[in-house]
């Protein structure tokens, strides 16, 4: 195959910032995506639907005028957060989702949930109203080992949360490890995941053999071969349970190469070709508009897109940096050669 024409993709996981980063995040993914489940991991977080509102209006100025793009917003969850605001999330146009931030899980989690026994009246009303919850599935015990925290949490607060909610819809984000997916696969079909493609790209020699290499340090953390093996054959299956969520999390270089690094990769500039890639690899590009634009849309309950894209096979070098204002934005595969390419 040299060329293959799919459904215009949504992104079901994306990090998009304020400011001078997002105008220079928001018009890569506009460019490739049709909508976009925009994370709330603000400071302060978004946790009310008129902070969402506000956001919403930012990233909408952002998008360039020629493309159509739909942020979808969601609403961070703390050990705070009331019935009340579920009911005027549930009612809110523009919110599609909760997010479930363990405390101190990842970047800019401080205000999630510490346990989640405090969240259980929220739960239930976000099973009654029908709003998805999306997690962040590592534990945040110090004591466990960070190759271990997305397993031990689908073993036990995750299996915890379908069992006493079992008409809630999940998603259980960026999953990394056989475990997570077999625990997906194996549930009701309330409960889905969303894959990203440096999961898909790179075990975890990728941060550490031949020297410790920042931009490939994200959470949860990227985990040894047999995993990505099993999410591989989980992305490419085409079934249902499965799709694309790239959690493109953009950090300014001077955060990532950094004695104390930033987690997050930043794949949004080239987010489609690099699933592509990995879809090719395999030999299952028939498989790539369901992962990327069915299985998403028809779990979320949204129409699927009507729109078209065309990717072709043709080598092209990624950019080495984007610049945000005095600093730079370095992307997965800086000055490296990409096998798929979007047609404009
Ligand atoms: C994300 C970020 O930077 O906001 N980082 C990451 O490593 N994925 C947060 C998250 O999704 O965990
Ligand atoms: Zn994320």
């Amino acid at each position: 195959m040299e060329q293959i024409t799919i459904t215009r993709p949504d992104d079901w996981h994306l990090h998009v910032r304020t400011g001078a980063m997002l105008k220079t995040v928001i018009p890569h993914t506009a460019r490739q995506f049709s909508r976009a489940i925009i994370m709330p991991n603000l400071t302060p977080p978004v946790s009310t639907v008129e902070r969402a509102e506000q956001y919403h209006q930012e990233i909408i100025q952002a998008i360039p005028e020629n493309l159509n793009f739909q942020p979808l917003m969601t609403l961070y969850l703390t050990d705070s957060t009331t019935v009340t605001e579920i009911k005027k999330a549930a009612e809110s146009p523009i919110i599609f989702a909760c997010k479930l931030y363990p405390a101190g899980a990842t970047t800019n989690s401080d205000s999630g949930v510490s346990n989640i026994s405090h969240i259980a009246a929220v739960l239930e009303s976000m099973q009654e109203h029908d709003i998805p919850l999306l997690i962040h599935g590592e534990i945040t015990d110090p004591e466990c080992d960070i190759f271990d925290r997305e397993k031990v949490f689908v073993e036990t607060i995750l299996a915890k949360i379908t069992a006493d909610f079992p008409a809630l819809r999940i998603v259980l984000e960026h999953v990394t490890t056989v475990e997570a997916v077999q625990f997906v696969q194996d549930a009701s079909e309330k409960i889905a995941a969303t894959i990203t493609p440096q999961h898909l790209m790179f075990n975890r020699n990728a941060i550490l053999a031949g020297g410790i290499r920042p931009h490939h340090y994200c959470l949860p953390i990227i985990k040894r071969e047999k995993h990505r093996l099993a999410i591989i054959a989980a992305a490419t299956s085409g079934h249902s349970k499965f799709f694309l969520g790239t959690d493109s999390a953009p950090h300014l270089q001077s955060r990532k190469e950094n004695s104390c690094g930033c987690a997050g990769c930043y794949s949004a500039h080239a987010a489609i070709e690099l699933y592509a890639e990995v879809f090719d690899d395999v030999d299952k590009l028939d498989n790539l508009e369901a992962f990327a634009s069915f299985n998403g849309a028809d779990f979320y309950g949204l129409p699927r897109n009507t729109e078209k894209i065309t990717l072709r096979r043709n080598n092209w070098i990624a950019p080495e940096y984007y610049l945000v204002d005095n600093d730079r934005l370095i992307p997965l595969q800086a000055g490296k050669s990409i096998s798929w390419q979007l047609t404009e």
